[in-house]
């Protein structure tokens, strides 16, 4: 069995923190979010790997997670022809990769805690065509969404529809074999133009041996702020599990609070209350601030008179403002400063296009 891992798309709705980052690599927990996807296929014990990217994005991806060593497989970084058309179109395009074999399709913005070898395991044991996993959602119509008979058979998938048929959403994690691309030719693009996967479903259901399992731990589709936000704690609270580690350094001053994990060179304090779940990375400076649960603080941070929770900071950031920040997404190399240091008073912004602030 292969994967193939879809990590191409617009991410629209990640602006304008995706202007200059694929949403694949925003750090949760401090971790590129696709390198958790990576973490799922390992335990499956799959180890050829192909990547769908962006056109043009083959280099950058292939920087950031190399060959595959680290997670003991092979990776194939594919450049989805045309762009974005949809997944099902994703799925397409690596067909000379995929041809002959079985492969689980995992889209890179979806988490999830559980391992997938059992949901393997029953695809290959029941000579399945296609498995799909169900979660049960508060809001399916963001979702694919499963339509099933009065006898509890899977009749169909339909994408977002405004009046769900059930309470479940089709995850991001789907099994097939490669009678994919014989379905994939009878495709049309849907009314907001790409190739859906939930018409291949569809398609699965009409002329094949479909099964549906439901997942029980949590999963996540990380498509919005919020969403971003709410994996990231999700994760923390995974890390929650193990020993708080400390490698920078802290002064007594310090006081430290849950499960905390503080990186290589970082120096934190005086006066500074870490209250975790929390990860701060490497090199990274803290001093009169309160980083309260939930937070992920990048590499190379510089954060002083701030009260900071259950946000994300990437790399580099300077954050001395003397207010209490809450839910907030702060990019690269960004300055949050106090109005007090400049003349004339009031609120100074330098916002990037599509950029959110609540004042
Ligand atoms: O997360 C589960 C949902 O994912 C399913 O319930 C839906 O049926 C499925 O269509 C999909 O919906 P989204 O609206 O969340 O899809 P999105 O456009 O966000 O793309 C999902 C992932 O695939 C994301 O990591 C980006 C990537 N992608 C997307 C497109 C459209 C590609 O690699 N290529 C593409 O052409």
């Amino acid at each position: 069995m292969k994967a193939l891992i879809a990590a191409g798309g617009r991410s629209t709705r990640l602006r304008p923190i995706s202007y200059t980052l694929n949403k694949h690599l925003m750090p949760l927990a401090n971790r590129p979010m696709l390198s958790y996807v990576f973490d799922r296929v390992a335990e499956a014990g799959i180890t050829d790997v192909i990547v769908n990217v962006n056109p043009g994005e083959a280099e950058t991806m292939k920087n950031v997670f190399g060959d595959g060593s680290r997670w003991n497989a092979r990776f194939t970084y594919v450049e989805q022809q045309g762009g974005a058309n949809g997944i099902a179109h994703a799925v397409a395009n690596a067909e000379p990769y995929l041809r002959g074999d079985s492969f689980v399709f995992f889209l890179g913005d979806n988490i999830m805690a559980g391992n997938i070898s059992p949901l393997r395991r029953r695809f290959e044991e029941e000579g399945l065509d296609c498995l799909i996993a169900l979660s049960r959602v508060k809001n399916p119509n963001r979702f694919g969404v499963p339509e099933f008979g009065a006898d509890g058979t899977l009749l169909r998938t339909v994408e977002k529809p405004e009046n769900p048929p059930s309470p479940f959403a089709v995850t991001g994690i789907y099994f097939f074999n490669d009678r994919y691309f014989d379905g994939f030719k009878t495709m049309t693009p849907s009314a907001r133009g790409e190739y859906e996967i939930t018409d291949m479903i569809t398609w699965f259901i009409q002329n094949g041996k479909v099964g549906h399992e439901e997942i029980t731990g949590w999963w996540k589709d990380t498509g919005k702020p919020d969403d971003l936000l709410e994996g990231n704690a999700l994760l923390l609270d995974e890390l929650a599990m193990n020993e708080t580690s400390i490698q920078g350094s802290v002064d007594d001053t310090v006081q430290i609070q849950g499960k905390v994990t503080i990186g290589a060179g970082s120096v934190i304090g005086p006066n500074v209350l870490v209250r975790g779940p929390v990860v701060i990375g490497e090199r990274t400076r803290i001093e009169q601030a309160y980083i309260g649960p939930y937070s992920s603080i990048g590499n190379d941070v510089t954060l002083r008179n701030t009260e900071i929770e259950h946000s994300i900071v990437f790399d580099a950031a300077e954050i001395d403002c003397g207010k209490r920040i809450v839910d907030s997404i702060i990019g690269s190399k960004t300055s949050i400063r106090s109005t007090q240091q400049s003349l004339p008073r009031g609120h100074k912004l330098i916002l990037g296009d599509h950029g959110v602030v609540e004042l």
